[in-house]
């Protein structure tokens, strides 16, 4: 033991001066010359005062004096090889240098007659390859790749007659492939991809390698006709990829074929022609790539036959004009890609069958209709852009998109809405979209992330305003033990009462206090009421009718500056505000259908969903979940009961169902007297707007965010009404809707006519509604009409930011939540309502950015 590590010293030290522990003129002298040369130390592996044939990847003769094979690959060897060294090995079969710094050989490596096996890939070694390369005539392999050699590559390859693999790729040589390499009948392998080799190859070429299985001449510059690879009959795998091949494909290529790469070369012809050859199969074939050449005609393949085929791949190439092609039948297929083929009329419904489908790329066609389903459960990569697609993506493709690597819908009419994908990403998968309806993700995507927010929210609260959190967490029990449990009993009773007017005949007409309107529908149970989530209750307008005991003042919510606003009990125990349209508009009823089909589909936790339609005569009436705890109108200024006539459909808000335990109002003054409380609800109306405007492709403008748009459901959650409404309606009325109601139009609106150009709502106008309802929650002042102090004439936005421009924003702050939070949490506010105010939308916040700012407000909180 004690003498071993004496040993060790006494070694490292005689080793020092390199060369001195091994014999000189033997194979240990040359390889270990070799080694510290090249900047090896001396290690466990490489423990240069052991014998040689000891070393990790030298291997000896069985005399143990000859070195036979020498693999050194990746040991960081630099720099120019020297004479005397592994040049003088001269029994070497198999030489691996690979994965080195190598820039130079030395002459004498040439005399290494024995050599086998020859691998200097990933090197930097240049400059031209010595003729004397033709010596080894026992070479089976030669793997000179991924280096810088250049030139011409020299005829004395033709000595290599035992030549099985040769693999030069990823270099520079240039001129031609040599006529000499055709003497190399043995090979089974040849790679000459990725370097300057140009010019055509020599006739013949392929009828000389009968044994030849792989073949790559990709990336070159290659020319000549299709016919010179015509004969290698055991080929399995061609690539050449990216030359100057010309020719058709026709029948060129024999061998039992499994991967064809022809692409990005000059290949023309009529697709139908194309045949691979006499051992070729369909059979066979794994993988195909015929995109960027010229083939013409219409793509046919017997791809019933291609059971194997996995990537097929026919883009841009100059098909005629052609259906899409058949190809349920490749269940195996992975990657199709058709882009800029020519296709024109459907993507047909079988493409479903493909449940291995990776990627999909049929972008840069004339593809009409609507997109199918797709099997989605490998797909990762989908590509439709710049077609002529319409409608709505298919849910089960939108809920697999957050985990796509990749997809693009720009350039077409399709649409869609999701809060799970980044904004961004977003963006740029739907540009140049236009027109159209957004429609929403699975729904219940949103309802998880819903209740996680929900519950932090409660938590937070707990933590820092306990009294009053407690308040409201009573309340919000209390409601959702009152406000949201029906009694089913009730139903009976209507039930009965509809069928009593089931025979009932129109046109029905209808008062309310300013408008009347009728419904001319000739029998009330013929014409349909859509609900969306249970189309089986097959509801008539006749259900309405009895709904709302056939649209009385008493079920009357709202007059709204569309039309009047009822409440009702559907059968099917669905409570709902039943919003008539009364304004015409220029949509065909089938148009109309369909706008509020979409819209029945945009969900989000702080939206108001849409429940269903009914299109009666000219009018278009919208159903949607009743909003139990009223609008934020309402319970902000403490408005009595009952229709209020100039706000849009408020509703009678605390009146309970059950009037037995009179807890009537008593929560208007409880609930919003806490800033947390009323944070909350900014910060849940800033979501709504943020995912219209960047969840959804094209974004949806509101058009009109003001309080009594706001609404307070069963568990107290905000959320937003009347969104893409705006659309059903004429022309006539875009102006009125655009400029928004009084007190939240944005100053853009209000400039005089003739100065601007008509103004078309952007979302940055209802930034700007929001930031008023912001105030309102700051300050519990009505956006005009109030009492502002200091300001004659005055109306909230103008007093609000003037005291903040004055730094003294806190004299604004409602007196009824002072106290409940710490103010720099309300200065905040402050600021991000004067920021959302300011005058020029570009200086405007986006929502998405609003929302940020909220929520940073609840963590000064935790300060
Ligand atoms: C090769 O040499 C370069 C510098 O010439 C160095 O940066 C690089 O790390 C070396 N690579 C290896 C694998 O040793
Ligand atoms: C040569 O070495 C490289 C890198 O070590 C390796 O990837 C390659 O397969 C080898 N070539 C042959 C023909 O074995
Ligand atoms: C040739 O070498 C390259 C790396 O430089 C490698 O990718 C390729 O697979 C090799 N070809 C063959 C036939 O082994
Ligand atoms: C053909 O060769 C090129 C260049 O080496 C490569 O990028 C491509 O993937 C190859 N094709 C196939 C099918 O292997
Ligand atoms: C489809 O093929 C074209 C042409 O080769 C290519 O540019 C495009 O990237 C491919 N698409 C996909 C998704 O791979
Ligand atoms: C686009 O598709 C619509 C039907 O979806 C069709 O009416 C229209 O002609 C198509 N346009 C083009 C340019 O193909
Ligand atoms: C979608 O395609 C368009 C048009 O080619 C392109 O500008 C955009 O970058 C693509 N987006 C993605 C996400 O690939």
């Amino acid at each position: 033991m004690g003498v071993g590590i004496l040993g060790f010293f006494l070694v490292v030290s005689v080793c020092f001066r390199p060369l001195v522990c091994q014999q000189p003129n033997t194979d240990g002298f040359f390889v270990s010359s070799f080694l510290q040369n090249m900047g090896l130390k001396s290690s466990k592996v490489h423990n240069f005062s052991a014998h040689f044939c000891s070393w990790q990847g030298v291997f000896c003769d069985s005399k143990e004096e000859r070195v036979v094979r020498l693999v050194a690959t990746g040991l960081g060897l630099s720099g120019v090889v020297s004479e005397n060294t592994i040049g003088k090995l001269t029994m070497l079969e198999i030489l691996d240098l690979s994965n080195n710094n190598l820039t130079a050989l030395p002459s004498d490596i040439w005399s290494l007659g024995s050599l086998k096996f020859l691998n200097l890939s990933f090197n930097h070694l240049s400059g031209v390859l010595s003729s004397n390369i033709g010596n080894f005539a026992k070479l089976e392999s030669l793997d000179l790749s991924h280096n810088n050699f250049s030139g011409s590559l020299p005829e004395a390859m033709s000595s290599l007659l035992s030549l099985q693999s040769l693999n030069l790729s990823r270099n520079g040589f240039d001129s031609k492939v040599p006529s000499g390499i055709m003497n190399c009948h043995s090979l089974v392998s040849l790679d000459l991809s990725g370097n300057k080799l140009g010019d055509s190859l020599h006739d013949g070429f392929g009828a000389a390698f009968p044994k030849l299985q792989f073949l790559n001449l990709a990336e070159n510059e290659i020319h000549g006709k299709d016919s010179v690879l015509s004969g290698m009959v055991s080929l399995t795998y061609l690539n050449v990829s990216g030359n100057l091949f010309k020719g058709s494909v026709v029948g060129v290529f024999g061998g039992p074929l499994e991967v064809v790469d022809l692409s990005r070369n000059q290949f023309q012809g009529h697709f139908s022609q194309v045949n691979l050859g006499s051992n070729f199969s369909w059979s066979n074939l794994v993988y195909i790539d015929l995109s960027e050449n010229q083939l013409s005609g219409e793509i046919f393949m017997e791809l019933n036959s291609a059971q194997n085929l996995k990537h097929l791949n026919l883009a841009y190439n100059r098909f005629s004009h052609q259906r899409f092609p058949h190809i349920g039948m490749v269940r195996d297929l992975e990657y199709l890609n058709l882009s800029s083929t020519n296709l024109i009329g459907e993507i047909p419904s079988e493409l479903s069958l493909l449940s291995s489908l990776k990627t999909l790329d049929i972008s840069r066609n004339h593809l009409s209709s609507h997109i199918p389903m797709l099997n989605t459960k490998k797909l990762k990569i989908l590509d439709v852009s710049y077609n002529n697609l319409s409608g709505e993506i298919p849910l089960s493709l939108v809920e697999i998109l957050p985990s796509m690597i990749r997809f693009n819908f720009s350039y077409n009419n399709v649409t869609f809405c999701s809060s799970q994908i980044p904004p961004a990403t977003l963006q740029s998968a739907f540009i140049g979209s236009s027109d159209g309806c957004p429609i929403a993700a699975n729904p219940s995507l949103f309802k998880g992330k819903a209740s996680k927010h929900r519950g932090l929210k409660l938590v937070l609260a707990l933590t820092f305003s306990l009294t009053f959190s407690i308040v409201v967490i009573l309340l919000a029990l209390l409601f959702l033990a009152f406000g949201c449990r029906r009694k089913p009993t009730k139903w009976a009773v209507k039930q009965s009462s509809c069928k009593e007017e089931q025979s009932m005949s129109g046109p029905f007409s209808f008062r309310t206090d300013s408008t009347t309107w009728v419904a001319d529908v000739k029998q009330a149970n013929s014409v349909p009421v859509v609900i969306f989530e249970k189309p089986l209750l097959n509801l008539t307008f006749s259900d309405l009718l009895s709904a709302t005991s056939n649209f009385d003042q008493g079920t009357l919510l709202a007059e709204g500056r569309f039309g009047p606003v009822y409440r009702g009990y559907l059968p099917g125990g669905i409570h709902v505000a039943v919003k008539v349209l009364v304004h015409g508009s220029t949509m065909t009823n089938q148009e109309a259908a369909r706008e509020l089909e979409y819209l029945g589909r945009i969900k989000h936790p702080n939206l108001v969903p849409l429940t269903g339609y009914c299109l009666a005569g000219e009018q278009r009436i919208a159903i949607y979940d009743y909003m139990e705890n009223g609008n934020l109108h309402n319970l902000l200024h403490d408005l009595p009961l009952g229709v209020q006539t100039t706000e849009d459909w408020s509703t009678d808000t605390w009146e309970l169902q059950d009037d037995s335990n009179g807890i009537q109002n008593v929560g208007s003054e409880g609930l919003l007297t806490t800033w947390v409380f009323r944070h909350k609800i900014a910060l849940g109306t800033a979501r709504a707007l943020a995912f219209l405007h960047h969840g959804c492709s094209p974004p949806i403008i509101h058009r009109d965010v003001k309080a009594s748009s706001v609404y307070l459901d069963c568990s107290l959650e905000p959320r937003l009404s009347d969104f893409g409404l705006a659309k059903i309606f004429g022309n006539g009325l875009e102006d009125e809707i655009a400029r928004g109601s009084p007190g939240y139009i944005p100053p853009e609106f209000l400039q005089p006519a003739e100065t601007s150009s008509p103004k078309t709502p952007t979302p940055k106008s209802d930034v700007y509604g929001f930031g008023v309802i912001l105030f309102e929650l700051l300050t519990g002042k009505k956006p005009v009409g109030d009492d502002y102090p200091e300001e004659k004439d005055g109306n909230l936005v103008i007093w609000v930011r003037g005291l903040v421009r004055k730094n003294q924003g806190l004299r604004a702050i409602d007196p009824k939540i002072h106290g409940t939070a710490p103010e720099t949490q309300m200065e905040e506010a402050l600021k991000i309502g004067y920021l959302c105010t300011a005058d020029s939308p570009s200086k405007r916040p986006s929502m998405q950015q609003v929302v940020g700012l909220l929520k940073d407000i609840e963590s000064i909180t935790k300060q």
